[in-house]
């Protein structure tokens, strides 16, 4: 199946930026009999395949969804298991996130996130500044309607005195993503057919492919699945 989908792609129509809604770890686990945090756990493992592949594909920049401002309402308990989880992860992939070229970006409020998890996020966006393979545009905290408000309340405490009103491009070097291209392909995975606050403005002329796999399960051949399907769409961009 693999052989099929890498043989069938185009490699001259590769998305530049692909988003993903990692959704479906507390299902993984819960089939299981799991711990909800071992669904997120064995997701975090998830991150690191579908980047070699993405990398293998030359997409550009890969966004992820990994908490969003609706998160807090968790139980305490899986919260403070997400941040265990993000901090070992940092700790042990790190360096070899940076052997590979990767340069970590972050999108979201940082403020709100405990001290450590503002440290290694900091870090590993210093760190990695200076790599150009591939763009991992890491979501934490993030809300897509945040992100605008935000944008706005920052272009009026900073904008010049004579600069009256907005335009896209004046607009989008307040965001999260500046500097980052429109999101070409967004994926969610396990089932669901919802957007959940991600990426608003970025994806106004995204292809959505929505696929049944759960995170802790996506691997190579689903990302190249997801290649394949949006090289069959037909992107108008509102023209016909
Ligand atoms: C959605 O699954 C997933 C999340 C809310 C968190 C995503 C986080 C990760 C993949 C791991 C975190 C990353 C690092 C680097 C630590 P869900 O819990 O909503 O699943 P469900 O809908 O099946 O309950």
């Amino acid at each position: 199946m693999l052989i099929h989908y890498k043989r069938k792609i185009d490699y001259s129509n590769i998305p530049r930026h692909v988003a993903i809604i990692m959704d479906g770890n507390g299902r993984w686990a819960k089939r299981r009999g799991l711990p909800r945090i071992e669904g997120h756990r064995r997701g975090a493992e998830t991150i690191e395949r579908c980047m070699d592949t993405a990398i293998e594909l030359g997409i550009n920049v890969v966004s992820l969804y990994a908490f969003s401002t609706e998160n807090w309402s968790r139980p305490k308990e899986e919260i403070n298991g997400l941040w265990n989880l993000l901090e070992s992860f940092f700790e042990k992939k790190l360096n070899t996130i940076i052997e590979k070229g990767v340069q970590v970006r972050h999108s979201g409020s940082l403020k709100e996130l405990p001290v450590n998890v503002q440290r290694i996020i900091t870090d590993a966006v210093e760190k990695s500044k200076n790599n150009s393979r591939i763009i991992l545009n890491f979501c934490l905290n993030y809300g897509g309607r945040h992100e605008i408000i935000h944008a706005v309340n920052e272009w009026l405490q900073k904008k010049p005195s004579q600069e009256l009103s907005l335009t896209p491009e004046i607009f989008e070097s307040y965001l999260y993503t500046r500097g980052l291209p429109d999101v070409d392909l967004l994926i969610r995975t396990s089932g669901e057919y919802r957007i959940s606050n991600f990426l608003l403005w970025q994806i106004a002329y995204a292809e959505l492919v929505f696929m049944k796999v759960l995170w802790p399960d996506f691997n190579e051949k689903h990302l190249y699945q997801a290649i394949y399907e949006y090289q069959h769409r037909e992107r108008r961009f509102g023209g016909l």
